[in-house]
């Protein structure tokens, strides 16, 4: 086994794939310790600086203090403690669904919604862009899977109408996320919703990067668009903005008491650490309270501050907080991403398999914890630089 691992790891090596672990020595935040060094980190999910937010860090410590550290098993098996039951009813408030179920990671909720949803007879049809997790979701699944190119709305509906045709009586689920991981665009929701609609198909929108950002209280896109209520499962994490970790999937009672029953990933694997379900409530909570609205205030001021520095003039294009800086050669990616970090900036190179080969970039995202004149350095760092590199399409 070690020789052919050592030539897979070399081929990586050779291609420009191969990646290896940071060690970073403090907490999250606008400034990390790297190597001894302290650098400004454009690398965090963590959008609105609540990861290492004091009122929440006292949240989790009071909450280890009562729970302890371990949930102990599934929540089937030894029982649901109330930190959990908590969680889900503040997720569901926010989300205004009849109710939610949380998942160790995102990951998780979507390997288990989505198997529990479809069989090999069914069909799913995804954006070419979604996330991993999706796609491992529905592989889990065994049912067909239909890519169309990326927001590509008549290509949806070719895909619908085929499967409605050739599979009769199939269940048919659509995937999109609502802001994409690698992109930062938005998916056109509206055109989704009344496709689907028209379909009678379900959709599984994907809120992982929108929550905390977009939409009244951070709902997300669909909250946004008035779209909410036509979306039949709506997925999010609680490891991007909300600071802390776990997956959830919110929708109907129904929905629920299913994935109660038969999502693999909930029944099958041991509940997160109660405090860990306790702080990211309280996370839930701080989104609905000024406390949040002047966190996404801040986060909108910076995000302005950043469109300007990469002359992205089409806000509509870009409501995220991801930037992406697209370069194409993995190589030069690795080596824009190095120059930045000699320059004091923590900036990751994204290739494949997260994007396709030859579309490496730059990931650049912004949380309501810079300063201003952080990100206005990184842009001049990134113009100085610019030679080949191009700001993200707008
Ligand atoms: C779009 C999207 N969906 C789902 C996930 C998975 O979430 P988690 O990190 O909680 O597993 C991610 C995380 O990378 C993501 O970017």
């Amino acid at each position: 086994m070690s020789s052919w691992l050592g030539k897979r790891l070399q081929d990586l090596r050779e291609n420009s794939l191969y990646r290896q672990l940071r060690l970073v020595d403090s907490a999250q935040g606008p400034i990390v310790q790297l190597n001894d060094r302290s650098v400004v980190n454009f690398s965090s999910n963590d959008y609105l600086g609540l990861a290492n937010a004091s009122d929440l860090r006292e949240v989790a410590r009071a909450a280890v203090e009562k729970w302890g550290v371990g949930a102990g098993a599934s929540r089937l098996v030894c029982g649901t403690q109330a930190p959990h039951a908590t969680l889900e009813q503040n997720l569901a408030e926010w989300k205004q669904t009849e109710a939610a179920l949380s998942f160790t990671s995102g990951y998780a909720a979507a390997g288990g919604v989505i198997p529990a949803l479809l069989t090999k007879d069914d069909i799913a049809i995804a954006d070419k862009l979604c996330h991993a997790s999706l796609l491992d979701g529905v592989k889990l699944s065994g049912a067909i899977l239909r890519v169309f190119p990326h927001n590509n709305i008549q290509a949806l509906e070719n895909h619908l109408a085929w499967a409605r045709k050739a599979h009769q009586g199939a269940r048919v689920l659509v995937l999109t996320e609502s802001v994409f991981s690698m992109d930062g665009d938005v998916a056109p929701l509206k055109e989704i919703v009344e496709l689907k609609d028209r379909f009678e198909a379900m959709l599984l929108l994907d809120e992982a990067h929108a929550v905390g950002v977009i939409g009244p209280h951070g709902r997300g896109l669909a909250a946004a668009e008035a779209l909410d209520k036509r979306v039949e499962i709506q997925m999010g994490t609680m490891s991007k903005a909300l600071g802390v970790s776990g997956g959830y999937i919110c929708g109907s009672l129904e929905l629920i008491e299913w994935l109660i029953n038969r999502a693999r990933s909930f029944i099958f694997s041991t509940a997160p650490p109660p405090a860990v379900a306790e702080t990211a409530a309280a996370s839930v909570r701080i989104l609905q309270s000024k406390a949040g609205d002047e966190r996404r205030e801040r986060l909108g001021r910076n995000l302005n501050v950043m469109r300007q520095e990469l002359a992205v003039t089409n806000e509509g294009a870009h409501r995220s907080a991801i930037f992406p800086w697209i370069i194409g050669d993995e190589q030069e990616a690795l080596d824009a991403a190095a120059s930045l970090l000699a320059k004091g900036f923590l900036v990751p190179a994204i290739r494949y398999p997260t994007v396709a080969k030859g579309k490496a970039r730059l990931r650049i995202t912004v949380t309501a914890s810079h300063e201003e004149t952080q990100i206005s350095s990184l842009g001049e760092a990134l113009r100085a630089r610019s030679g080949g590199l191009r700001p993200p399409d707008s």
